[in-house]
Order: structure tokens, then sequence, then C-alpha cells
């Protein structure tokens, strides 16, 4: 609009993705009159690396917040409120980009401030290690609460989940609902591997603020977050089938990261970094020194039903790891944990709508170092002499050389760049905060199953998908 004043957002968190994704995009949008970078905020523990950033930047937010880091809801909104001669002209909007337990305190301040929020995923997390199970259930109570609040103060909360908007899931989400709703066969099975090569030193897996373990979550509420959601995104075309699914049963196989540290033996690692370097760190406390602590999963694999009374809809698997081929090749942890830390991501999905099709999603990244190369291809395979079409059709969505630079994984960046761009345009239909109830429903079953199962009990429970259904939850 010619003469609206530029929005105002607050990046609440500069850690390592920030500082590779918004800073550099909120920049640019700056760039074009669209916003003006108001306040950054982060923890006063990392003063220096933020005033580091900064420094280097050619665009300043109005000013810094550093929280303290024990810093509760009431000292976060003092810290931020208080010392502000802005503070009766709240900003237009928050990305909220912190660690993850930390999203419902920033999120809950935006919101009551009348701001919009860019919400990164996961919605929220918990700290797992006191009451386990229960406490991961409560996920789902902070999304609804989010939710209801955000509904109340007549702001939008756009969840950063960008498989919604890439336009490889785009293009299969339309081919699967247009089979689905003709023939009404559901999509029978789904299977997602993802892979990212996130190799952690066992002291890490101690130290890590970033990405942790140590307070028993790990890669669910890590990425996984995102492949849930793909299953629980994808199969949404299911509503058009002729016996729609009314409840998920879920089991979990888990390796926890005192696990990690069993399978890669002290004289592998001598063998792979030389005695002399590794002794240097091996007597670093490491989890399994701590074997009585709750640690998060590296890697887990969910077995999901999608159920109609007592008929299996869809069958899927979820194989989500970071113990996978890794491009790290050194024992000491960079500075740029998130594309600087050897990650290489492996990403294949596979359904099946029964006899009729099956889609193959395809992208598989090289372990070179500095950055490997990956295309990204769709093929589907269709009975062509029952529902027509080409029998095969192959889309390349990216050639491997146009994702040379790893920084880049640019199918990834543009549609994260488009749910931001969703955000500015106040527009929640395809990534609102309320339509992302089912996967964390999901997600938090998942989470509880993996500490249960850690705890010599049962992984296995059973989540109802009407959204009104409060009890939502049976852990079997
Ligand atoms: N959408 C994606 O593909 C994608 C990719 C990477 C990361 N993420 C998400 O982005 C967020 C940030 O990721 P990251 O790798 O930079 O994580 P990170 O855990 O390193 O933390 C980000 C920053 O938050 C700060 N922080 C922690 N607690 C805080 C608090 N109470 N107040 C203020 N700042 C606080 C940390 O100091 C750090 O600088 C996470 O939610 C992560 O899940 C999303």
């Amino acid at each position: 609009m010619p003469g609206a004043p530029a929005k105002r957002i607050v990046l609440a968190g500069l850690g390592p993705y920030s500082r590779t994704m918004y800073y550099p995009l909120l920049e640019r949008y700056q760039s074009a009159g669209r916003l003006t970078i108001d306040t950054v905020v982060d923890l006063e523990s990392q003063r220096d690396i933020v005033e580091k950033y900064l420094a280097g930047r050619s665009l300043q937010p109005r000013r810094v917040v550093l929280v303290p880091d024990a810093a509760d809801s009431s000292t976060l909104t003092d810290a931020l409120d208080g010392a502000d001669p802005l503070r009766e002209t709240p900003a237009w909007g928050c990305i909220v980009a912190t660690e993850p337990r930390a999203h419902r305190a920033y999120a809950e301040w935006a919101v009551r401030r009348g701001m919009h929020v860019l919400l990164e995923k996961p919605v929220t997390a918990r700290d797992l290690r006191e009451e386990g199970p229960e406490e991961a259930l409560r996920m789902v109570e902070d999304q609804l609460f989010l939710a209801e609040l955000a509904e109340k103060n007549g702001v939008t909360v756009v969840v950063q989940a960008q498989r919604r908007a890439h336009p490889a899931y785009l293009m299969v989400k339309e081919i699967l609902a247009e089979v689905v709703g003709e023939y009404g066969i559901p999509v029978t099975y789904l299977d997602i591997h993802h892979s990212d090569g996130t190799w952690n030193m066992p002291w890490e897996f101690v130290s890590r603020d970033g990405h942790p373990y140590k307070y028993g979550y790990g890669k669910l509420l890590h990425s996984g977050y995102h492949f849930v959601d793909l299953f629980c995104w994808l199969t949404e075309v299911n509503r058009g089938c002729a016996r729609p699914p009314d409840r998920l049963g879920l089991d979990v196989s888990a390796v926890d990261a005192r696990g990690v540290d069993a399978q890669l033996t002290d004289a592998a690692y001598a063998r792979l970094f030389g005695r002399e370097r590794w002794g240097r760190f091996s007597g670093l406390p490491r989890p399994a020194s701590v074997p009585e602590q709750l640690w998060g999963e590296t890697d887990v694999v969910l077995l999901a039903r999608l159920m109609h009374g007592p008929d299996v809809v869809t069958t899927a698997v979820l194989t989500l790891l970071q113990s996978s081929l890794s491009a790290r090749s050194g024992l000491e942890l960079p500075e740029d944990t998130y594309k600087g830390n050897g990650r290489v991501r492996h990403e294949r999905v596979t359904l099946q709508v029964g006899p009729l099709m099956t889609i193959r999603v395809d992208s598989c990244q090289d372990a070179r170092p500095g950055g490997g190369r990956s295309p990204f291809d769709v093929v589907v395979y269709r009975n062509r002499g029952l529902i027509g079409g080409e029998a095969v059709s192959r889309v390349r969505m990216r050639t491997p050389d146009a994702a040379s630079d790893a920084a880049s994984d640019s199918l990834n960046n543009r549609a994260r760049e488009e749910l931001f761009r969703d955000f500015l345009a106040l527009d929640g239909r395809r990534s609102g905060l309320a339509l992302h109830g089912t996967t964390v429903r999901v997600l938090a079953a998942a989470v509880a199953g993996v500490v249960r199962a850690a705890r010599g009990g049962s992984g296995r429970s059973v989540v109802a998908l009407d959204p009104s259904v409060r009890e939502w939850h049976r852990a079997e």
C-alpha cells in the first residue's frame, strides 16, 4: 500500500539458522522497502556471537535485546518491553526462531502484544527429563493454547513447515487428491526416509544447546517435525476417500545418544581421526558416562496405521535418521552448526494409491566436503489401462548442479520464503497454526512413545484424528 509504514519485525533467536536464513532475508525485504528489522533478541551468553555477526551486516536492527539465560516469561517480558521507547506501539510481527523450548514464551508474548507471528517448527518443545511422556503430550496443549490466543487477539500465526509450500510436494499432493477424489481409493501406503548426517561427537551430546539431546528430545523435535507434518499433510487427501480414517495407531523404535555412543567405539574413532587427536577429546563427559539420564533420540522409526473402524486405511513408515552418511571429517564443532557441520540430506518418499498409482520422490545429496550435490526428482507410475495418462512420468525439479552450493538448498529455501510471504500477507491457509493440530498430536504421541520405550515400556499409542476429541491419546 503506497505510503503505509514498513512493517516492523522482531527476530527472536539469532542462532545458526537465523544467521543463514532469516537475517539475510529480512535485509533483502528491508532493502525493497517491505519491512524494517526492529529488534533482535537472543541470550546474554550469546553476546559475542550476536555482536560479531551484526557487525558484519549492512543493515542493523533498531535494537538488540539480550535476555538472561534463565529468564522466565515475566523477566522476558520486562527485558523486551521495559526499556523500549516504542513499547506503546508494538512491532507488526515477530519471527520466533529460538531454541524450541523458548518458542511458547516468545509466541505468547508476541500474540498478547497483537503481533503476527512466523513460528519456526517445532511449534514448541519441552524439557522431558523429569516428567517424560506426560510432558511430551503437553505440546498439544501448547499448540491449542497458542492457536486459541491468536484467534482471540485477531492475529495470524504461520508455522514454518516449508514442505507445505515446496513445489514438488505441492505437485504430489495435487496428483494424489485428483486420483483419491475420483476413485475413492485412499493413499494406502506411505514411506518417508529422511537422513541428515548430523554426526555429533560424544561430548557434544552433553554440551550442545542448539539442536540438543540433553533435555530428553532429539531428531523428532529437530527436523523430524517436517516429516511427521508431511505425512499428516499429504494424507489429508484421504478425506476424499470412501472410508476416511478416524484414528492413528502408532509404534516407535529409536536409538538415543547413549545408544550411538555404544555403536561407535573408541577404537573406531581412533582409527578414523588418529589415536593422538582422539586422545585429546576422549576423556570428555559423554552419554555413556551418564547412562541414568534420559537422552534424546538420534534415530527413530515410526510405524503408523491410519484406521477407519477395524480397518487399516494407510500404512506408513517414517524413517528419520541422524546417524547416517555425513560429510563431517573433523573432531571440532564448527561455529556454523547448521550448514557447516557436514550435514548430508537424503530424502525419499514413496506413496501408493492401491493398485492405481505409485509416486516416488527422490533427493539424495552426496557427501563431498563443502557441500554435496543433489537432484530432486518426482516419478509417477500409473495403472494406465485403468486410469489413463502416462505409464511413467518423471519431473526433475532440480538438477544436481543447481544445488552445488550447500547453503542454498534452493527448493527448501524458496519454500521457506513462500511461507515468510504468507506471514507478511497474513495468509494462514497453507500453514496457519490451527492447521498443525494433527501434526502436533502425532508428534507428541511419538515423542512420548520414544521416552516410554527408553524407560523399558511400550512405544505404542492410539491418536484420535477428530480435533474436537479432547481425550485424544491412549498409550497401549
Ligand atoms: N524450517 C527449517 O527447515 C529449519 C531449519 C533449521 C532450524 N529450524 C528451527 O529454527 C530454530 C532455530 O534453529 P537454530 O539451529 O538456530 O537453533 P539453536 O537452538 O541454535 O537456537 C537459536 C538461537 O536461540 C537462542 N535462544 C535460546 N533460548 C533463548 C531464549 N530463551 N531467548 C532468546 N534466545 C534464545 C540461542 O542462543 C540461539 O542463538 C529452531 O526452532 C529450529 O527448529 C528450522
